[in-house]
């Protein structure tokens, strides 16, 4: 294992800037990070997990914790998407008062996105915010969901549409805890890594793309491993640096929206086939080539940079089958997307892979939606 980790910087100013730790073993610096997040003051940490990651990486994350004094409670959330919601939360909030957790102290995220996106919620609700440090467990939660600030649960309405940003004080991305993943989730996270390179930077895009075609998807002790995780941080941290609330106004293509991409019809999939078919990454997978048959359809996109993100979606892994699936249905889903503007949806697409362009969906003409979303479905 591994003992030298990438620090990657999430430049948000000289209070709210924090580091992101990457690397194999990097769950043993966990204490000592979370101990110059929060400062010699602090007494106790909070850990919110989940049973199957706490039995996995738990006593790791513990006694890295106690080795700096701290003294630790521990909670633990059911596993599952179902289980990101304000009940939940609401649950989490009892925990945290139960402990004494005051507001100097700390709440430890450790688990995927949902246990981040829970633990970052319940973190700034607790006496108006303490801190949170998050260790994603994840490769999605690595390479996305716990750099950025964005926490959300899910209610009857629809998923996400209930949050606040709460940035975390420091990240600790174990890379050897991929190990463990179920391949599912693995494509999962890699299509969001995908996603990643192709919104925003080609060479990102490549270097992935270079990394899964040599088979190298699940090396988890791998030194290459983490340097592309942190690759992946290194982008996300530049644009939540330069965008750190996704500014409503903003389409430009440095704007946090650009992260989007894929997410319209992703989402689309998900709801048309009631969130059991799918993980949310898997369906950014389709969601991505339908965005970029989109972009080719309209003659925003050379065929070869279509060639091109098809190839790297395969590459991810393989995806659950969706050619049974109806394109009228999720046109009609994507066209109540949550990220609209003036009742519109605003599709990100692409100009060439690594320039995404945010587009109104009154300039995607209907027949030319179903298509491209026909076309990705059988892909
Ligand atoms: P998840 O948190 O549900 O984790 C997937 C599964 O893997 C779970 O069963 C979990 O228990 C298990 N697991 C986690 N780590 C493991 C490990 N090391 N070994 C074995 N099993 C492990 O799913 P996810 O894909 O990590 O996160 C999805 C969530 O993230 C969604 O709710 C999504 O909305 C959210 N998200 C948030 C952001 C953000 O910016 N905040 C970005 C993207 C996604
Ligand atoms: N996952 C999209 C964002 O953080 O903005």
């Amino acid at each position: 294992v591994s003992e030298s980790f990438r620090r990657v910087r999430v430049a948000l100013g000289a209070r709210r800037g924090y580091e992101i730790t990457v690397g194999a073993g990097a769950l043993s610096r966990l204490g000592d990070v979370t101990r110059r997040a929060v400062g010699r003051e602090a007494r106790r940490v909070a850990v919110i997990s989940n049973a199957r990651v706490f039995a996995l990486y738990g006593a790791r994350a513990v006694a890295s914790l106690r080795g700096q004094d701290f003294r630790v409670a521990r909670w633990l959330m059911g596993d599952g998407e179902r289980h990101k919601s304000l009940r939940t939360a609401e649950r989490a909030l009892a925990f945290l008062a139960e402990s004494g957790i005051e507001r100097g102290d700390a709440v430890v995220a450790l688990g995927g996105g949902v246990v981040g996106d829970l633990a970052g919620f319940a973190s700034a609700l607790h006496l108006r915010g303490v801190a949170v440090v998050q260790v994603p467990t994840t490769l999605l939660a690595q390479v996305d969901a716990s750099v950025g600030g964005k926490t959300a649960v899910n209610t009857a309405a629809g998923k996400n549409l209930v949050g606040v940003f709460q940035q975390p004080r420091a990240v600790v991305a174990d890379t050897a805890t991929l190990a463990t993943l179920p391949a599912r989730e693995l494509t999962a996270g890699w299509c969001e890594a995908v996603k990643q390179g192709a919104c925003g930077d080609r060479k990102l895009f490549e270097r992935t793309k270079a990394f899964l075609a040599e088979g190298k998807r699940a090396d988890a002790d791998g030194r290459r491993l983490a340097e592309l995780v942190a690759a992946h941080c290194e982008f996300k941290a530049r644009v939540v640096a330069g965008d750190e609330r996704e500014e409503v106004g903003r389409t430009d293509a440095r704007s946090r929206r650009v992260l989007n991409f894929g997410h319209t019809v992703g989402h689309a999939l998900e709801s048309a086939t009631q969130f059991r078919r799918f993980r949310h990454g898997e369906a950014v997978g389709y969601g991505m080539l339908a965005a970029a048959e989109i972009s080719f359809r309209l003659g925003m996109l050379a065929r070869t940079e279509l060639e091109s993100l098809r190839e790297a979606v395969r590459l991810a892994g393989r995806l659950p089958p969706a050619d049974d699936i109806d394109p009228k249905l999720v046109c009609r889903a994507a066209r109540t997307d949550k990220k609209r503007r003036g009742g519109h949806t605003q599709w990100v697409l692409l100009e060439r892979v690594g320039r995404a362009r945010v587009v109104d969906g009154r300039e995607v003409p209907a027949s030319l939606l179903r298509a491209s979303v026909g076309a990705a479905l059988r892909r």
